[in-house]
């Protein structure tokens, strides 16, 4: 029997205090830097070399909260934002660190400052507060007419009912709310090659493009794929993270954009497989893998991996040393992990946008499917799909909901989709979701839910995970799977999955 314990079950430790990197600090960014986490160490390169960040956009409060890009992208949490940081910043601060502002650091602007139950959100599932004018407006700016009318059912923020920022105000608001992303590794996660198609693969809707060049996008980027580039991204984070007022200047973006090119994160050192950088080691791992890498490859093939682990970790030899022995047990775990990652099937139901582009429903495939972008994980065409995690009866948090006894902490929405248009597919006209996703954007009703995947790398730095922060650490991930698609994946596959996750 080989079982064996999770690296975080032996350390669980947590980060520390001085890893937070305050916005203005004007300290410089080292070419090369560790963070520890529950795991071992993250690491992160720089390549413009040792970086100074005095007077730099990305790093200097350029608005009026006091806060930075870096606030919520934090080096420590692999340029995302963990809720052990969160909270340790809350504790450091009494609350009255930028970070936990107003405007979408709180529930909502409208609940007192300094109350931990008005910034629940944040501290506990590590969200931030996302507010978009309903009904969506077309890159234009014009009103789309939306497939669906949605109504508010259970609004424990009070921010959706707020007679000033809710859906009844004067500028109808719908809020939801989200874990920041990663600000590294963005070669990937901009790569317009593989799959970047004048209409996209998954709702054969046109593309989106670059409103500068009008070059397509690959629609990968938030978790609703409203932004299409880092340019337009930055403008709207600090219009409305930072609260600038307005539009960043072109040399401020462009320094932005040149910093988040120059950023390449991942796991460095782990407690239990030790040194991933290894000469020799699986190609897949390190954060100079992650620099190397080629970007826009699908990977979901055994000719290209989503992540190649080479055979550096398969079957190793005993010596009878027990620290090497342990950790060889452990390399073999991991390698097992990927397997389980890249080779286990179970059946995917009821996935909109890859159980309706006829590849059938249900399909007997693997994580790596709708995973497959070479080095990240991600999709390599949009990554736009409805896995369950926002929209019930799958999401946590539904009161008939025999998994969870979580007391219900999200806004639930009703979207009762028109008879102009087909009902969607799997759940028919009326949906239940706590974040519909794209549909916000697109008004489509075949959208609800759907939520672009994001990129796995540095994941041990930056819990709990989903858009939704509803998975605390990355057994919840698995055991979310596991419940979704009713894998029953055996205990020792469980482990070896999170050990493998744990070292990308
Ligand atoms: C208050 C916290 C906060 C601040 C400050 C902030 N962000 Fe973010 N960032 C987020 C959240 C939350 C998301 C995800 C939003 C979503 O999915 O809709 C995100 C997503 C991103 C992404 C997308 C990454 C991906 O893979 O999809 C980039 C890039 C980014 N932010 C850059 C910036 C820049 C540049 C700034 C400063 C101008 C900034 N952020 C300021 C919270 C923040
Ligand atoms: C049907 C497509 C699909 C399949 C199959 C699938 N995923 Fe996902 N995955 C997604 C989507 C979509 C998201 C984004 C959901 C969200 O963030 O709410 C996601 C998110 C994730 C994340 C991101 C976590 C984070 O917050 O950074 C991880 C890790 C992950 N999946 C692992 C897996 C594993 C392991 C499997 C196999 C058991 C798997 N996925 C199977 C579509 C899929």
């Amino acid at each position: 029997m080989l079982l064996g314990c999770t690296a975080s079950s032996v350390l669980g430790q947590t980060q520390a205090e001085d890893q937070w990197w305050a916005p203005g600090s004007g300290l410089p960014m080292p070419a090369a830097a560790r963070y520890p986490n529950p795991y071992g160490e993250l690491g992160i390169l720089n390549t413009a070399g040792d970086y100074p960040t005095e007077g730099h956009a990305f790093f200097e409060p350029i608005g009026s909260n006091g806060r930075a890009c870096v606030t919520c992208h934090q080096p420590a949490s692999a340029m995302g934002l963990s809720t052990a940081l969160i909270q340790q910043r809350w504790r450091a601060s009494n609350g009255n660190d930028p970070l936990f502002a107003a405007i979408d650091g709180r529930n909502c602007p409208h609940l007192p400052a300094n109350d931990p139950e008005a910034h629940s959100l944040l501290l506990e599932r590590g969200l931030i507060r996302i507010f978009l004018p309903w009904p969506p407006r077309d890159p234009g700016g014009n009103a789309i007419e939306p497939e669906f009318t949605i109504e508010v059912v259970r609004d424990p923020t009070g921010c959706n009912t707020h007679p000033e920022y809710g859906l009844e105000s004067t500028e109808p608001t719908i809020s939801v709310y989200r874990r920041p992303r990663m600000a590294a590794n963005l070669k990937y996660v901009t790569a317009a090659d593989f799959g970047v198609t004048p209409f996209s693969i998954k709702d054969s809707r046109p593309a989106s493009r670059d409103p500068e060049t009008g070059r397509l996008v690959n629609m990968n980027m938030l978790a609703d794929a409203r932004e299409p580039t880092l340019r337009t991204q930055a403008i709207s984070a600090a219009l409305t993270h930072l609260e600038t007022g307005g539009a960043p200047s072109d040399a401020q973006l462009a320094e932005i954009i040149d910093f988040e090119m120059q950023i390449y994160a991942a796991q460095a050192q782990h407690v239990g497989a030790g040194n991933l950088e290894e000469p020799g080691g699986p190609p897949a791992l390190g954060p100079h893998a992650m620099l190397e890498g080629e970007t826009g490859v699908l990977g979901n093939n055994t000719t290209r991996y989503v992540f190649p682990m080479g055979d550096a970790w398969t079957s190793l030899e005993r010596s009878g040393d027990a620290e090497a022995d342990a950790q060889n047990e452990f390399r073999e775990s991991v390698q097992r992990g990927h397997d389980v990652f890249f080779f286990r099937t179970f059946w995917i139901s009821d996935s909109m946008h890859i159980n309706n582009i006829g590849l059938g429903n249900p399909i007997k495939r693997t994580c790596s499917t709708c995973h497959g972008m070479h080095m990240t994980g991600m999709d390599t065409a949009n990554g736009f799909v409805d896995v369950g995690s926002t929209n019930l009866p799958w999401a946590t948090e539904n009161e008939q909901n025999p998994w969870t006894e979580k007391k219900p902490e999200m806004p639930l929405f009703r979207l009762s989709c028109d008879n102009a248009h087909a009902p969607h597919p799997f759940f028919g006209r009326v949906i239940y979701s706590q974040d519909p996703g794209r549909a916000l954007i697109t008004g489509r009703c075949n959208d609800i839910g759907s939520i672009v995947m994001q990129q796995f790398r540095g994941i041990a730095s930056r819990a709990p995970y989903l858009t939704n922060g509803s998975a605390k650490n990355l057994r919840e991930l698995i055991d979310f799977y596991d419940r979704r698609y009713n894998i029953r994946y055996s205990e020792q596959e469980k482990i070896d999955l999170e050990n493998f996750l744990s070292t990308l």
